[in-house]
């Protein structure tokens, strides 16, 4: 009796401690740089778009995988009434392409994980085909074949049309070319952009710049592909510096006792440290409010020793830089001056 007592007594200390670092990190932040992507994808990302792959980089802890998860979140939310009168409709999935451990990407646990997301909670078999629209249940196909990976890729793109899914979102989608020999990434590609087409999805790839740097191996994929960035906020960027603070800001309201309104006198130290990724700034200052919270107090000490170290700080910031290099000749488009009118005219004439 008594041990069940102690059991069940609530450590209230630590309950505090998570409830505020909790808050902490769950605080989204629709920033300027996160809007700018949603605004561009949404342009993009329409029935009939030729745009059939394309690619969001950015630094580790940026908040891509975030982005990725909000903008699947957005469209299920947009579509609820459609869903509401069919029950089959998943207008959006996200799956992370996961290392399979072995030599070459796995497609068949790609294919899995898609097939996963599509029966969402529904607890049927792995291998089906159709949705019933009335239930929004997979129906079962019970053909061995549909076991192959010919199969699977069948089942994959015949449960996306089913499902009325209008994209794709691939985090992690490095994985994919990673251990690909160089010869065979147009192949890869060639497979996803074809899943594309053969399910009448938008396939979005997601991942940090080494996602961008294996694609430029091949001058075929990079022209194919439109690529976003969710780049930093930069430090010599006055406008950047002001999102970057309003972004310090709001971890400061989310929790203003915690940090006794101590947090903006550090929002250089932190833009810094963290090099403008806001993912970064929320691990940064989660860990911060643990300790704060667990050693009784604030100081400026606890914020110190919930920074990034020097050598990690270098190492990302090496990351960054290489991927800036190579992404941004990527994204510069020119837009040679138009003749104006009255020259066309006279060479016209
Ligand atoms: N807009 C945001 N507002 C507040 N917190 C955020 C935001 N975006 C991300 N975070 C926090 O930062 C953490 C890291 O973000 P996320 O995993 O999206 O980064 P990432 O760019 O995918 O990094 P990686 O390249 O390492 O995969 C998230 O778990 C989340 O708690
Ligand atoms: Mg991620």
């Amino acid at each position: 009796m008594t041990n069940t007592a102690q059991i069940t007594t609530p450590d209230l200390s630590l309950i505090k401690t998570v409830k505020h670092a909790t808050v902490l990190q769950n605080l989204r932040i629709k920033h300027t740089r996160i809007k700018q992507v949603i605004d561009d994808l949404g342009c993009l990302i329409y029935p009939g778009s030729q745009d059939s792959i394309l690619m969001v980089c950015g630094p580790t802890g940026a908040g891509k995988s975030t982005l990725a998860k909000h903008m699947v979140a957005e469209e299920i939310e947009r579509s609820a009434r459609e869903m509401e009168t069919n029950a089959g409709i998943i207008p959006a999935v996200y799956v992370e392409a996961r290392a399979s451990g072995e030599d070459d990407f796995s497609w068949r646990l790609f294919y899995q994980s898609i097939l996963d997301q599509l029966e969402a909670d529904v607890d049927m078999p792995k291998y089906q085909y159709g949705v019933d629209p009335q239930t929004g249940r997979m129906v079962v196909s019970r053909n061995p074949k549909d076991r192959t990976l010919a199969g699977l890729r069948t089942s994959v793109e015949r449960a996306l049309l089913h499902r009325k899914t209008k994209f794709l979102v691939i985090d992690e989608a490095a994985h994919i070319i990673r251990q690909t020999r160089r010869n065979r990434l147009e192949i890869q590609l060639d497979t996803l952009k074809s899943l594309a087409n053969q399910a009448g999805v938008q396939i979005v790839l997601v991942g940090s710049y080494d996602l961008f740097q294996l694609m430029s191996l091949s001058g075929q994929l990079a022209r194919r592909t439109h690529v976003l960035h969710l780049e930093r906020y930069r430090q010599d960027v006055e406008s950047d510096i002001r999102a970057f603070r309003a972004c310090v800001q709001k971890f400061q309201d989310a929790a203003p006792a915690l940090w006794e309104k101590n947090l903006m006198s550090y929002a250089d130290v932190l833009h810094e440290n963290t090099l403008g990724c806001v993912g970064t700034l929320s691990a940064v200052l989660t860990r911060a409010a643990n300790l704060v919270e667990k050693k009784g107090g604030w100081s400026v000490e606890h914020l110190r020793t919930a920074l990034l170290s020097e050598l990690q700080r270098e190492r990302i910031l090496k990351e960054i830089v290489d991927g800036e290099e190579a992404i941004n000749p990527g994204l510069i488009r020119v837009m040679r001056k138009p003749k104006n009118s009255s020259s066309q005219q006279r060479s016209a004439a």
